[in-house]
C-alpha cells in the first residue's frame, strides 16, 4: 500500500513514530500496553525494555497486519524482557490468531506462565503464547517460555485449516507442565500447515516436546528435546489424527535432524548406570501413529498418513525410541542412536486397562498389522532393528527405580545444559568418566555394541528391558 501523506500525519502512525524511539517501560499497565498495539496499527512494534519484567492481568492481543512485540536491541539471553501471567485464571499471554494478524512477530523476548509449584493446570484456556489461526507469514523466534498455566508453552493453531508459513526458530522452551496424570504440557504444539520450526531447544516439556498436528507440509528440523527433572511422554508426536482432515493428514510433513535425548544419570551406580535423582525418561522418543497414544481405540483404524522422519538423531533412557502403530505411506529413514542409551520403564497402572499390555521397552517398535506403506530403512550399521509389537498406549510406561540410567557426556552433566541456556551439547558420549570399574571399558567397533535385555518380574509383575551402546563415539551415520 502506497502512503499518502495524510495517512502519515494520521495519529496512530504518527503515535508509532513516536513511540519507536525509545522502549515502553513496565510502568505501564497491561491495558497500557494494548492501547499502544491498538492504536499502533499495522507495522507497529512494541519495544519493550531489556531486563523489565511486565506483569500481565490478561492476554495480550495483535490488533493488525505485521506487528510485532520484542525487546528493545533484540537481546537473546536473559535481559530479554519477560512478559509474566498475574491474571487471575488467565493462561495465555500473547495472542495473534484473530484473522487479519498475518506477519505477527514475538522476537525476543521471554514469556512466563507463572504456573506455581503448587498449583494444577489450568484445564481452561490456552497455551502461553497463541499464534496461527487465519493468518500465514508469523515468525517467533528467540523466544523463552515456560511455565505455562495452560496444555502448551507454544501452540500455532491452525485457524479454519487456512494457517499458513508459520516460522519458529531458535526458541528456549521450557519446562512446561508437570509430570503427573494430566498436568502435562507441551513444548510447541505446531497445527499450522507449511510451517518451519527449526533450531529451537525444548527441555522438560512434559507432554510432547514437539506435538506435530498433521500441519501438512512443515519442516520440523534441527530442534533439541530433552529431559533433565521431569519426565516427557513423547520427543516428537505424530499421534494426532485430528484436526486436519482427511484423519490424520500429515502429508508431506518433514521431521529431520532433531535430537532427542532422553535422562542420564546424575548420581554414580555400577559402571554402566547410575540413577537420576528426578527419574525422569522420555517415554517416546518418537511417536508414529494414533494407537501408540491412544488405548482406547477413540480413533478407530484411522492411521497418521504421508510424512517423512528421517535422520534424528536419539540417546540417553528411553522407554521406547521410536513406536509406529496405525500409520501408513510414512518414510522412515536413517533415524540412529549415539551415545550410551536404555530403553526402561515399568507398567504402570494403565498399562492394562487398554485391549493389549504393550510390548516392553524396547529401542524401535513396531506394530505390523497397523500399518500400510511403510518405507522402513535403518543405518547400515544400526545397533538396534525394529521389533514387532504391542505398540498401543506406550505411555502408561512408569520411570523405574534403581540405577538404569545412563552416563552422559562427561558423567553428571548431562546431555543438556540448562534450561534457558539455549544450548545443547549433541556430541557422542566419552565412556563415564567418574567409573571405577575395569569392566566398563567401552568396547570399539560398531558390530560390538553391548546390548542386553534383562527382564525382571517382580512380585508387581514389574518389567524391565535395559539395553545400553557403550560404543564411544559410534555414530550410526552409512
Ligand atoms: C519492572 O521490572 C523490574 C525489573 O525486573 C522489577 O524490579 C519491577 O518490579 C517491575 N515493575 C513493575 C511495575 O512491574
Ligand atoms: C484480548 O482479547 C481477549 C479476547 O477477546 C480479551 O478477553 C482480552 O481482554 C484482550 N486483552 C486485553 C489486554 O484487552
Ligand atoms: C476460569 O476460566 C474458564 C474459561 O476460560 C472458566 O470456564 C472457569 O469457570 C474459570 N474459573 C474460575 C474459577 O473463574
Ligand atoms: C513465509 O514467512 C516468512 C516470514 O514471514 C517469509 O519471509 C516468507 O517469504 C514466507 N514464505 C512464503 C512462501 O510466503
Ligand atoms: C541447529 O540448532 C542449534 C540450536 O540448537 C544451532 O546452534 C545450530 O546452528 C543449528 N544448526 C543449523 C545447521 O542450523
Ligand atoms: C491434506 O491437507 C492438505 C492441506 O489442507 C490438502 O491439500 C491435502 O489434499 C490433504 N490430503 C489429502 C489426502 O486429502
Ligand atoms: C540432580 O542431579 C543434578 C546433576 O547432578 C543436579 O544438578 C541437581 O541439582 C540434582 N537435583 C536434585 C533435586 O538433587
Ligand atoms: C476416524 O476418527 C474419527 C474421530 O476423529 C471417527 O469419527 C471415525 O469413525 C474414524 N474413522 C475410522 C475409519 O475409524
Ligand atoms: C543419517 O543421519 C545422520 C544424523 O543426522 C547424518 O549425519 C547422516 O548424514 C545421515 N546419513 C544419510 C545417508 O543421510
Ligand atoms: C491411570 O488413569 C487414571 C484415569 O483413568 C488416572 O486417574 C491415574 O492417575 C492414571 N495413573 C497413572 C499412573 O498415570
Ligand atoms: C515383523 O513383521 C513383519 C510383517 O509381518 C515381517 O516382515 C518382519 O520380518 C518382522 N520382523 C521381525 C524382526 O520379526
Ligand atoms: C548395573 O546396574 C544395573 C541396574 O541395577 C544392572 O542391571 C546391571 O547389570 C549392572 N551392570 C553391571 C556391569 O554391574
Amino acid at each position: 500500500m502506497r502512503l499518502s501523506l495524510t495517512s502519515l500525519l494520521g495519529s496512530s502512525l504518527l503515535g508509532s513514530l513516536l513511540v519507536s524511539a525509545a522502549c515502553t517501560s513496565n510502568t505501564t499497565d497491561t491495558a497500557g500496553l494494548q492501547q499502544l498495539i491498538q492504536a499502533g496499527g499495522e507495522g507497529y512494534k512494541l519495544q519493550l525494555c531489556a531486563g523489565q519484567i511486565y506483569e500481565i492481568s490478561e492476554q495480550l492481543n495483535y490488533t493488525a497486519l505485521n506487528q510485532e512485540i520484542s525487546t528493545e536491541g533484540y537481546p537473546i539471553d536473559d535481559t530479554r524482557a519477560t512478559l509474566k501471567m498475574v491474571g487471575f485464571n488467565k493462561t495465555t499471554s500473547v495472542q495473534a490468531q484473530d484473522a487479519g494478524l498475518s506477519g505477527a512477530k514475538l522476537m525476543n523476548i521471554q514469556i512466563n506462565g507463572n504456573r506455581l509449584e503448587s498449583e494444577d493446570i489450568y484445564t481452561a484456556g490456552g497455551g502461553n503464547i497463541e499464534f496461527g489461526g487465519q493468518n500465514q507469514n508469523q515468525i517467533i523466534e528467540h523466544v523463552r517460555s515456560y511455565d505455562p498455566r495452560g496444555w502448551s508453552c507454544l501452540h500455532l493453531a491452525e485457524g479454519t485449516f487456512n494457517c499458513l508459513n508459520i516460522t519458529v526458530q531458535n526458541n528456549d522452551i521450557g519446562p512446561c507442565g508437570r509430570d503427573y496424570f494430566q498436568n502435562w504440557a507441551d513444548g510447541i504444539s505446531l497445527s499450522c500447515a507449511d510451517s518451519l520450526v527449526q533450531n529451537n531447544v525444548i527441555v522438560d516439556a512434559t507432554d510432547g516436546g514437539i506435538v506435530v498436528f498433521g500441519a501438512p507440509s512443515s519442516v520440523i528440523r534441527n530442534n533439541t528435546i530433552s529431559v533433565q527433572t521431569r519426565t516427557m511422554l513423547g520427543g516428537i508426536n505424530m499421534v494426532d489424527v485430528l484436526p486436519w482432515l482427511p484423519e490424520g493428514n500429515f502429508s508431506n510433513t518433514l521431521v529431520e535432524g532433531n535430537t532427542i535425548h532422553g535422562g542420564f544419570a546424575t548420581d554414580m551406580g555400577n559402571a554402566t548406570f547410575g540413577s537420576n535423582n528426578a527419574s525422569a525418561i522420555i517415554k517416546i522418543g518418537i511417536a508414529v501413529g494414533p494407537d501408540v497414544w491412544f488405548s482406547d481405540g477413540r480413533y478407530g483404524t484411522n492411521q497418521s498418513t504421508g510424512a517423512t522422519i528421517k535422520d534424528n538423531v536419539l540417546s540417553g533412557a528411553l522407554a521406547y525410541g521410536m513406536g509406529v502403530s496405525s500409520a501408513k505411506s510414512f518414510i522412515i529413514s536413517n533415524n540412529s542412536f549415539t551415545g550410551n542409551t536404555s530403553f526402561i520403564g515399568t507398567y504402570g497402572p494403565n498399562c492394562t486397562t487398554g485391549t493389549k499390555t504393550p510390548h516392553e521397552p524396547v529401542a524401535l517398535l513396531l506394530e505390523p498389522s497397523s500399518v500400510t506403506d511403510l518405507t522402513l530403512t535403518l543405518p547400515e550399521n544400526s545397533q538396534f532393528q525394529f521389533v514387532n509389537g504391542t505398540a498401543l498406549g506406550l505411555t502408561c510406561l512408569m520411570p523405574p527405580s534403581g540405577d538404569f540410567w545412563p552416563y552422559g557426556d562427561g558423567f553428571n552433566s548431562g546431555a543438556a545444559t540448562s534450561s534457558g541456556s539455549g544450548d545443547a551439547t549433541t556430541t557422542n558420549t566419552a565412556s563415564p568418566s567418574a567409573s571405577s570399574g575395569s569392566s566398563s571399558t567401552p568396547t570399539q567397533g560398531s558390530s560390538s555394541s553391548a546390548s542386553k535385555s534383562i527382564l525382571n518380574g517382580s512380585p508387581s509383575g514389574v518389567v524391565f528391558a535395559l539395553t545400553i551402546g557403550m560404543i564411544a563415539g559410534l555414530i550410526t551415520a552409512i
